[in-house]
């Protein structure tokens, strides 16, 4: 133990986890235009765990070659070759002594290019509101997605299994089921979205079911020390004041179906991971999933680029928390604040500018 919650070590999945800070996933659309990890993408991975995060999300990775690419020149994990790719990223990550996990994500209706073929799929028909960003290479309106039937559904659950095999293969020590922010896992928790009649959608249970089959499908096709997580959000990218109409009983019926499915984290992400943003409770998403999910790790996510708010999560009860643009500011953030120096503010200019996509000058050894 220290006296500082957020420098405590923790296991994870039989991972010692140095400290209790990680890299939250973030799509940086800077992969070859057929979707393989760059020596590029491994020098700015490598630096995260340089400067003391003890664990590292990717960002959000296609695993099939059909429905499931969300952005131009985003990394697949959908064939060998992609596969291979990634293999400089987890070594450069693992010399610098961190473990690294693949979020798996199928875009579903918020897809906004796919080299494979543009024609996203969904729960059910559906158009996100808004126009496409962007700043991650889309343009106009989204078209509709059509509503996947049972094959459908086969098919997406054999995308993710095939992917997370790879990412064994790959030698990361784990993913994260991309089930948060509006992509086609989390269309299914959400009733503004999924409105099938089927087994899978109406309740709180059916709605779950789908995400919790994938991550139980994950999980027992790969190693017991392989770590499968979910992220979950009420949120989507499209609409970002999206909450779950029936908030408690979605995030008990939600948290409940990925514990029994073996997951050993639930990532839960929101605008302010210390504030209540749950419909008809005064309990944080996070403390949600502290209370309703059987010994499973929590992490929490969002507006935590603050060491007190940081340290607050932790506190209500998250075992982790991870960060965003706080670590796109200090790649070094967790060595920082152990040492007592100050933070930098994110620079736009350099993240965001001309687009997502990474930048010499956020690279240590590119500028
Ligand atoms: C550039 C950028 C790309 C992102 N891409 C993803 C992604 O691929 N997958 C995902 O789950 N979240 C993604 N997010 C959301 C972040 O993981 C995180 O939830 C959000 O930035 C809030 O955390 P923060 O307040 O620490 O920045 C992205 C955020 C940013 C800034």
């Amino acid at each position: 133990m220290t006296d500082d919650l957020l420098f405590d070590e923790f296991e994870l999945n039989g991972h010692n986890l140095a400290n209790r800070i990680g890299l939250a996933p973030m799509t940086r659309t800077s992969a070859t235009d057929d979707g393989h990890a760059t020596d590029r993408m491994a020098r700015y991975y490598a630096s995260f765990a340089r400067g003391g995060f003890s664990f590292l999300v990717t960002e959000g990775v296609h695993p099939d070659a059909t429905h499931s690419q969300g952005y131009p020149n985003q990394p697949g994990l959908a064939t060998d070759e992609q596969a291979a790719a990634w293999e400089r990223v987890v070594d450069a990550v693992h010399a610098e002594g961190s473990p690294i996990f693949a979020q798996l994500m199928h875009a579903g209706a918020q897809a906004q290019g796919n080299r494979y073929g543009y024609d996203p799929v969904a729960p059910s028909a559906y158009r996100p509101p808004g126009e496409m960003s962007e700043l991650y290479g889309g343009s106009g309106e989204f078209p509709e997605a059509d509503a996947l039937d049972a094959d459908g559904l086969t098919a997406v659950t054999e995308g993710f299994v095939a992917a997370a095999e790879r990412a064994v293969e790959a030698g990361f020590d784990g993913i994260e089921v991309h089930a948060a922010n509006g992509y086609l896992l989390h269309e299914f928790v959400d009733p503004l979205v999924n409105d099938r009649d089927d087994e899978y959608g109406g309740s709180p249970a059916n709605r779950a079911r789908f995400p919790a089959e994938v991550t139980a499908a994950i999980d027992e096709a790969t190693p017991d020390e392989f770590v499968v997580g979910v992220r979950t959000s009420q949120a989507a990218v499209t609409d970002e004041e999206r909450v779950w109409p029936d908030g408690e009983e979605t995030a008990a019926a939600l948290f409940g179906a990925l514990s029994e499915a073996g997951a050993d984290y639930v990532h839960v992400t929101g605008g302010d991971a210390t504030a209540p943003e749950v419909p008809d409770t005064d309990r944080t998403l996070a403390e949600l999933a502290v209370e309703y999910v059987d010994d499973v790790a929590v992490i929490a996510n969002g507006g935590l680029g603050d060491p007190e708010n940081a340290r607050t999560a932790l506190a209500d009860g998250s075992d982790l928390i991870t960060l965003g643009t706080g670590a796109l500011a200090n790649h070094d953030w967790p060595d920082r604040v152990r040492t007592g120096e100050p933070l930098d503010e994110l620079d736009p200019s350099i993240v965001f500018q001309p687009d997502a996509s990474l930048s010499d000058a956020e690279i240590p050894g590119d500028d």
